[in-house]
């Protein structure tokens, strides 16, 4: 029996239109643009407008993406939704989503708590499924981070912005097949990076919230800049070794956007040529679980991905959780 080809039906990714620049931080914070410039790359960011949720920037990523596909959302068979600033606590934004788009009474869930790696390692899930007989199955990478972190905490709050990338997975005849996609976790290092009140272990109490500890955004960032840079470049090499690839098969690079110093360090550590590595941190911040598939969809509307191409998507965050994915357009 021939192997099943499982990849990209359609890719598709939603800005929100109001930009912030770095200089506007000053407002709120003791920063500058320099600070985070210098330490960050970052410019500035889109914030979602008042009237907009995490399932607002889903659906218009996910419709973006079915566009793409030549699809409506009644042939869909299944959504995962990647986002760690969900709709509501329970339940997940995917029920919102499988609503608002319209979709059939199909299984929608959400993979929420993987920080910036969920996105691709529901696509790594979606691709199983495919596998095991859905035809068409929506991933969506959604986060309105602005919204839910603490404007007061310089150390984080101007590392995010907010945005929206969706593609729609099923067999494909070749063009944008998934070679091959690998994924990890450390979990002893849950508490480098977390938000950790709100649940069992942590309840959401009045003086808690007084002490706005359910917006404390815990973050070593020293220690989750060498996590970042050894689990993606460590994640790649190793998919691309499976793969009997090498770096210079791969004809661009697509990296989480978290800050273009880690992404500097991944390409080093990786061998890959700058000119091969696509970036746009610099205008959009660290979406989180949105990083990739935004990138993505920039990089293919700006030309930067053509017919043949091998494209190696890396992400890392919250968790520790990482994963790597190489798609062949
Ligand atoms: N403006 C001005 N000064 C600031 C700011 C700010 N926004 N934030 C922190 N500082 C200060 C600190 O208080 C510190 O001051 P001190 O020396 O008086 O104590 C000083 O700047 C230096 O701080 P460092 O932590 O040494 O700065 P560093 O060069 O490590 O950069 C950064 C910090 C940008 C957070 C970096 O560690 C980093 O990028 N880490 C990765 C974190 C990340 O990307 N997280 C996103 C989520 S996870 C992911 O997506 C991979």
């Amino acid at each position: 029996m021939p192997k099943q080809k499982i990849g990209i039906l359609g890719l598709g990714a939603y800005a929100p239109a109001r930009v912030m620049e770095n200089s506007e931080w000053a407002e709120y914070l003791d920063t500058s643009d320099e600070w985070i410039r210098t330490r960050t790359g970052i410019e500035r960011r889109r914030l979602a407008a008042e009237d907009e949720t995490t399932a607002d920037l889903a659906c218009h990523a996910a419709r973006a993406a079915l566009r793409d596909a030549g699809l409506e959302a009644t042939d869909l068979d299944e959504i995962i939704v990647a986002t760690d600033t969900p709709e509501v606590y329970t339940p997940d934004t995917a029920s919102f989503v499988q609503h608002q788009l319209g979709a059939r009474e199909i299984p929608a869930y959400d993979l929420g708590g993987s920080g910036c790696a969920g996105f691709l390692q529901a696509i790594d899930v979606a691709r199983a499924r495919v596998h095991f007989g859905k035809q068409r199955i929506l991933v969506v990478g959604a986060e309105l981070l602005t919204r839910l972190m603490d404007w007061q905490d310089r150390s984080t709050a101007v590392l995010f912005g907010d945005g929206a990338g969706a593609v729609v997975i099923g067999e494909v005849d070749g063009a944008g097949e998934i070679l091959g996609a690998t994924a990890g976790t450390d979990g002893s290092k849950w508490d480098i990076l977390c938000l950790r009140v709100g649940g069992t272990r942590y309840p959401f109490t009045l003086e808690r919230a007084q002490n706005r500890e359910h917006r404390d955004v815990t973050m070593h960032g020293r220690e989750v800049f060498r996590a970042a840079v050894q689990r993606m470049s460590g994640a790649s090499s190793r998919l691309l070794a499976d793969l009997g690839l090498g770096v210079d098969d791969i004809d661009l690079v697509v990296p989480h956007q978290a800050n273009l110093r880690i992404i500097d360090a991944v390409t080093r550590a990786l061998g890959a040529d700058p000119a091969k590595v696509y970036t746009n941190v610099q205008e959009y911040g660290n979406t989180g679980s949105a990083s990739v598939p935004l990138a993505l969809a920039q990089a293919r509307d700006a030309g930067r991905v053509r017919a043949g191409d091998r494209v190696l998507l890396t992400s890392f965050g919250a968790g520790f959780h990482w994963a790597a994915l190489v798609i062949q357009f």
